[in-house]
């Protein structure tokens, strides 16, 4: 078999250079929390394939439904002839939404397209035209997610004209000084000088920022959300792509705040590495566009839906909400007590599992220190991790672990973190991490 290097050499020369590359590491085998490169050399999976194996590689329930679906059939179309594991899927998803309101859903194929959606959907409820997101957030990279994405470099530097009527307000970081009051003041900035509520279809926000930076939205913040959306008529789309199935703690992160969603953007850990996105929503606000005006060829892929009804069980059956708790309670622990040690992170946070450490300079909240992030994740890697970055400076590493990752795992984890941050930024002495 080819080596890492060989295939680097060939990806580099016929993979356009758009398309970025973490690691110059080419996977054969993947089990649980576990890879094996193409040489045979073990890697622990920090990163979930960017937060969709919260169940797992390979997780057998998983497997089992898909090779069952995969012996009957593997695609008609939805829209053409439809099966019954579509409809099961919807029917579950719509009793997991948070709130009372009777629920709808429609498939799609990729968080992008279930963004794009989400939007239309707002738009033909409303008859409005304007949405409103917020900095830092990540919605995809498709015209309109990109237009909603409040990250310039690299999604949408080169790339507009982007739809109009999107705008920004700042999201609700204590950390970087922007309180809940701040971000609710700049969003009536927005009504004051860029467009009227009788405007906005729609406010998106993600309830735990995910590329932007693990930032956690205060409940206090969402709620506020929720009641400016009743006041003026606007749709509150929940965006639960990176945050959705059990990542947090709760089935959505959503829960957290209490409040109930209009619309709800899910894909990534919806059907365990399968192709699968979803909007589901209040039934009344899903039906509005006509037959017709939602969908698409490959939408709600049967083997995908096959997935997501074993993720759902997997999730329920081995009480993986608990589990992300369990894990983010080891994870808070160790990783605050390399704080005290390694100045360098400026800070750890977290809900459930979805935790992250800032790294900056002169414990300064204001000097992201994103080499040193960089070279964490290279430094991991060389030791048998896969870590990843985010955040709107690159410099906080997010944690990703899969929920179904044994006790054993994630410590073997969190000390590689700790041994390749002593290494690169602290006191070389100490070994042991607390985990
Ligand atoms: C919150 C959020 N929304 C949307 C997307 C876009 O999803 P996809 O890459 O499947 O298009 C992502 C992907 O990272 C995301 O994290």
């Amino acid at each position: 078999m080819a080596t890492n290097k060989e295939l680097q050499a060939r990806r580099d020369a016929a993979v356009a250079r758009g398309i970025s590359n973490a690691l110059p590491v080419y996977i054969s085998r993947a089990e649980n929390a576990e890879m094996w490169d193409v040489e045979g050399r073990r890697y622990i999976d920090f990163a979930s394939g960017i937060a969709v194996l919260n169940t797992g590689h390979m997780h057998p329930k998983v497997k089992a439904a898909v090779a069952r679906q995969l012996d009957a059939f593997s695609h008609t179309c939805f829209m053409v002839t439809p099966y019954a594991v579509g409809v099961e899927l919807a029917e579950k998803l719509n009793e997991l939404a948070p709130g009372p309101s009777p629920k709808k859903t429609i498939f799609v194929t990729t968080g992008a397209e279930a963004v794009e959606n989400a939007i239309k959907i707002a738009r033909a409820h409303t008859g409005r035209p304007a949405v409103i997101a917020f900095g830092g957030g990540f919605h995809g990279r498709t015209f309109m997610a990109m237009a909603l994405t409040g990250k310039v470099a690299p999604y949408k530097a080169g790339f507009g004209p982007f739809p109009a009527e999107v705008y920004h307000a700042p999201f609700p970081i204590a950390y970087h000084g922007v309180s809940v009051q701040d971000s609710l003041d700049a969003l009536e900035h927005v009504f004051k000088y860029d467009v009227e509520p009788q405007r906005v279809a729609a406010i998106i926000v993600e309830p735990v920022m995910g590329e932007g930076g693990f930032y956690i939205a205060p409940r206090e913040f969402l709620q506020a959300l929720r009641e400016l959306c009743d006041q003026h008529g606007i749709v509150l789309v929940i965006d639960e792509i990176q945050t959705g199935f059990a990542r947090t703690g709760r089935m959505f992160a959503i829960e957290h705040a209490g409040i109930e969603p209009d619309l709800m953007t899910m894909a990534k850990s919806l059907a365990g590495g399968f192709p699968l996105a979803a909007v589901v929503g209040k039934a009344g606000i899903m039906d509005a566009p006509g037959p017709g005006g939602l969908g698409g060829t490959y939408a709600g892929s049967p083997i995908a839906c096959a997935a997501g009804l074993a993720v759902l069980e997997a999730i329920a059956g081995e009480q993986l909400c608990a589990r992300a708790r369990a894990l983010g309670t080891t994870m808070m622990d160790s990783l605050r007590d390399l704080q005290r040690e390694i100045p360098a992170i400026g800070e750890v946070r977290g809900i459930g599992s979805m935790v992250a450490i800032e790294l900056v300079k002169n414990r300064d909240p204001h000097s992201p220190d994103p080499e040193l992030t960089k070279a964490l994740t290279r430094r991991a890697a060389e030791k048998g991790l896969v870590l990843l970055s985010c955040g709107l400076y690159g410099n906080v590493i997010r944690f990703l672990v899969p929920l179904t990752a044994s006790d054993a795992i994630l410590r073997e984890g969190l000390g590689i973190v700790a041994d390749s941050l002593r290494e690169l930024a602290g006191t070389p002495t100490r070994t042991a991490v607390n985990a």
